[in-house]
């Protein structure tokens, strides 16, 4: 159920389930004794309000040094500015913040939903692991399945697997968090090809923080965060004219942290050069600045979930 208190104002588009079983279920017989199931889901971002953000423990290389260092009116705001750019676009769906969860904010780690079927994150940081069940109940109520997932398997949900529009397949981190065997599960799951590839740089912990499929088969990403056959194997499936290779200070800064909506790029950060390469590209880049979600080692990507809606369904290539 979305959660209302999490919710800045009025005016938002919101997920409702309940009220879209309300207007669209049928009629004809209101003795029914069995509840009406939610509807199916639709296509919107899941996002968090940082009610209870910060940094209380240490996770990944961004979260050295910076044990309450977050000044929450300042992430409040950067998480706003987001929030309202991107709800220009797209619907935006909630999941109630819980207290004592500081990186629930981070929603693109909730799982994987593509139609009306989700995977759950399993968590390979302990410190996060109470967030699953929270981001499981969200999930249900929304009226997705959910897959059973292998207990032994770290998974971190869409911080280590993007699902490429142009191409039908999911593309796959690991190495940090997510294990290597979570791609062939995601495949057995979805029906759909997913492609492993190798993190090597710590600071690139997730997939998310230096990877970003496009549309129109257009990839941006950080080569270097990547081992020698991972990089072949993108070199394999995207095409040179549609890589947007960045370097190391745009991928330091989480560019390559992007949400995609409507041709618009949403990013933390962006040089001159990459500005221009999208924009010959065709895309917009939007910069909304999240220097206290950088602290935790997230930025605009991380702080969203793609839900594509149950009919977005790609059919799966090769
Ligand atoms: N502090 C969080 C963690 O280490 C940041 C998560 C960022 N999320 C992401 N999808 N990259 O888990």
């Amino acid at each position: 159920m979305i959660d209302g208190r999490s919710m800045p104002e009025k005016s938002l588009t919101s997920f409702d389930a309940e009220a879209a079983v309300l207007s669209d279920a049928p009629r004809s017989d209101a003795r029914e004794a069995t509840p009406p199931r939610p509807a199916p889901p639709r296509r919107a971002i899941l996002m968090c309000a940082p009610d209870h953000f910060g940094i209380d423990y240490i996770i990944n290389p961004w979260m050295e040094n910076q044990i309450g260092q977050a000044a929450l009116p300042r992430a409040k705001a950067q998480w706003e500015n987001l929030r309202g750019k991107l709800a220009a676009h797209s619907e935006i769906a909630f999941v109630a913040p819980t207290p004592g969860l500081p990186d629930m904010v981070f929603t693109a780690n909730a799982g994987l939903a593509i139609g009306d079927t989700a995977v759950v994150s399993r968590f390979n940081a302990k410190e996060r692991r109470p967030e699953e069940r929270l981001f499981c109940e969200w999930f249900e109520a929304q009226g997705y399945s959910i897959a059973p997932w292998p207990e032994n398997v770290p998974f971190e949900g869409a911080g280590d697997a993007l699902l490429d529009h142009a191409r039908g397949i999911v593309w796959c981190g690991y190495g940090w968090r997510s294990g290597e065997e979570a791609p062939k599960h995601l495949e057995r799951i979805f029906g759909r090809r997913a492609v492993a590839l190798r993190l090597i740089d710590p600071r690139f912990y997730h997939l998310d923080t230096c990877f970003c499929p496009l549309s129109g088969g257009w990839l941006m990403y950080y080569p270097d965060a990547f081992d020698i056959a991972s990089r072949e194997a993108i070199r394999a499936i995207a095409p040179v004219e549609k890589r947007i290779e960045v370097g190391e200070k745009d991928a330091l800064s989480f560019a390559c942290n992007a949400v995609e909506v409507a041709g618009r790029v949403f990013l933390n950060a962006c040089s001159e050069d990459l500005r221009s390469r999208l924009l010959d590209a065709g895309f917009t880049p939007v910069v909304t600045p999240l220097s206290e979600f950088m602290k935790a080692g997230g930025a605009a990507k991380c702080l969203t979930l793609q839900l594509p809606g149950a009919a977005s369904k790609v059919i799966p290539r090769g």
